[in-house]
């Protein structure tokens, strides 16, 4: 779409006096087909060229009607409406679809910039929470968008292996651990610990104390507490791969909080030479009061530094290291001040990549309506979430598809297909429901759907295997059902720009689903394999651009497609 908006674009630059990616940008897709393909409205223009908008509008369609691959231009009250020549354009769509679907995608605009995407950082012994769960999909999902469109991308996973709670999960593992119960779950055997040491301390305050102590001891290298610490780290990061693995996620580096401790003097010491620093009762902190925000602590009354500054020890490093110009950090929108502050005090220190860091924040996710609270112990363990999931979508391939090879890996991909696809299908802003029947329904507006439409359309292509070379026929004039089709390929490079852009992957999930319903519309009264030609081979060509695009959707949300289900 792109290569024809700017040829567009470009014959009526020089009469607006505008862009020609600015007029590129201008031109919209109207409501009602049947008004053209493309519209620019001319009001815009109207002051500078002195005009009133219908003659202005008058004036481009002379231009825009000499254009190649546009059919014809005419005015309407102040708009330009334009209708592409539509063979001419099908030709050239489907065969980029078929041909290379990437280029199809991605101009490849991040070419020679390279991003760190912080997401997943779950903390060891306190529970993986959904909010955790957003993170690790969104962030997975961002990375290969932003990887498509030409960044090189680095994932980091933050994990939350320093702070107190080490010392408390201690405490209460030689008051009420055994070592079984660890290797055997050690995620909930961690919160398990966690959660009663937080009930007991209720009654008994002393235990505290001890929590603190063992902090202390473990700060100060003592053995026994670094032991168990290194090993609640190995076990729980074992736990926590079993899930990433069942997600399909990775993560090029596990850089845990404690990397940074020998890593913040550097930063306090550059703040207090900078100025930065105030006290405030006892603590060191950044005066952030400029900027409308409270102080950004940085060294804590009782010395120990915290959250903010192991960040920007941590964005320090992600700069230098990775040699990243953009930073971006997938962690819910209860976060928002913590980021805004370290944006801040990274800007304040002269961090020229300051302006490239971006919090990508989220809303919360609910289950059947409810939320979560993990203090009182409410927690939804993602793995039994996905393992769920994944019987229940077997229980309804056995009912739906009985004959099925490979049912229990089909199973898998669908089942977890489906809970992502569930988390990325709204605004990333947004709430997330979560509701078994309808993640896992087949016809409703879900990741099994979208995979159901991509296998129809593979098993379309299996049976007309000798078809492999079938092209859009020039001299075919596609109908409505499937100009809808090869408008919405043309539109994917512009839904992965603009999902990259906003950071947002439910730009490319929406518009998968267009592209379902549109497919199932076409397929539902379009013979393929029994059409006449050139339909047939037209229609195979379509199909198989389709698939294509339902595949490289998919995958770029971090969602297998298999090719029968
Ligand atoms: N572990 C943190 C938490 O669960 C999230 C870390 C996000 N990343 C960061 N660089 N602060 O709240």
């Amino acid at each position: 779409m792109k290569s024809i908006k700017r040829a567009i674009a470009h014959a009526i630059a020089d009469v607006v006096a505008r862009p020609t990616d600015e007029i590129a940008r201008m031109l919209e897709y109207p409501p009602n087909p049947a008004l053209g393909d493309l519209a620019l409205p001319c009001f815009p223009f109207a002051r500078e060229m002195r005009k009133n908008p219908v003659q202005i509008a008058e004036e481009l369609a002379e231009r825009v009607r000499q254009v190649d691959g546009v059919e014809s231009a005419h005015a309407e009250k102040g708009f330009l409406n334009i209708r592409l020549a539509r063979s001419q354009f099908a030709e050239r769509v489907v065969g980029q679809a078929i041909a290379s679907v990437h280029d199809l995608f991605s101009e490849e605009r991040g070419r020679g910039r390279t991003a760190v995407i912080d997401y997943s950082s779950p903390n060891i012994a306190k529970p993986f929470g959904v909010g955790h769960l957003r993170s690790t999909i969104i962030g997975h999902a961002l990375k290969r968008m932003m990887r498509e469109d030409g960044w090189r991308v680095e994932g980091v996973n933050h994990l939350g292996d320093w702070g107190t709670q080490f010392g408390k999960v201690i405490a209460a593992y030689l008051k009420w651990g055994s070592e079984d119960e660890v290797r055997k779950d050690p995620v909930k055997e961690l919160f398990r610990l966690y959660v009663r040491f937080h009930q007991e301390a209720e009654s008994s305050p002393e235990l505290e104390d001890e929590g603190r102590l063992w902090f202390k001891k473990l700060e100060e290298g003592d053995p026994e507490a670094t032991r168990l610490w290194r090993w609640f780290i190995d076990e729980s990061l074992r736990a926590f791969k079993q899930v990433y693995d069942l997600l399909g996620v990775e993560f090029e580096h596990y850089i845990g909080e404690s990397f940074y401790n020998d890593k913040m003097d550097a930063i306090v010491q550059e703040l207090r030479e900078k100025g930065l620093l105030v006290e405030d009762q006892g603590a060191e902190v950044v005066d952030l009061s400029a900027y409308g925000m409270p102080p950004c602590i940085i060294v804590k009354s009782d010395g120990t530094s915290i959250y903010a500054t192991r960040d920007l020890a941590a964005a320090d490093y992600r700069h230098h290291a990775f040699g990243a110009d953009t930073l971006l950090y997938v962690v819910g929108a209860e976060q928002k001040l913590h980021f805004e502050q370290v944006f801040k005090v990274l800007e304040l220190m002269g961090r020229d990549y300051a302006k490239n860091c971006v919090h990508v924040q989220f809303g919360l996710m609910k289950f059947n309506g409810q939320r979560l609270s993990t203090r009182r112990g409410h927690v939804v363990y993602l793995e039994d979430v996905l393992q769920k999931a994944i019987e229940e979508t077997r229980a309804i391939i056995d009912e739906k598809n009985p004959g099925l090879e490979n049912k229990d890996a089909i199973a898998r991909q669908v089942g977890v297909g489906a809970v992502i696809f569930n988390d990325l299908k709204t605004y990333r802003v947004h709430e997330v429901d979560f509701r078994y029947e309808d993640v896992l329904n087949f016809d409703g507006e879900t990741g099994p759907y979208v995979q159901y439409t991509h296998a129809r359309a593979s098993s379309v292509l299996r049976k007309a295997e000798a078809d492999a070379a079938a092209k859009w026929a020039p001299d075919y004039e596609p109908d409505d059902a499937e100009w809808a089709l090869i408008f919405l390929l043309a539109q994917a490079n512009e839904s992965l720009e603009r999902a990259v852009d906003t950071y947002d992957p439910s730009v490319i999930a929406r518009y998968a689903l267009q592209m379902c319903h549109a497919f199932n519309r076409f397929y539902h009264d379009h013979p393929i394999l029994q059409a006449d030609e050139p339909a047939r081979t037209s229609r195979l060509a379509l199909t198989r651009a389709v698939r294509e695009a339902l595949a490289k959707s998919l995958y770029l949300l971090g969602i297998e497609a298999p090719e029968e289900m």
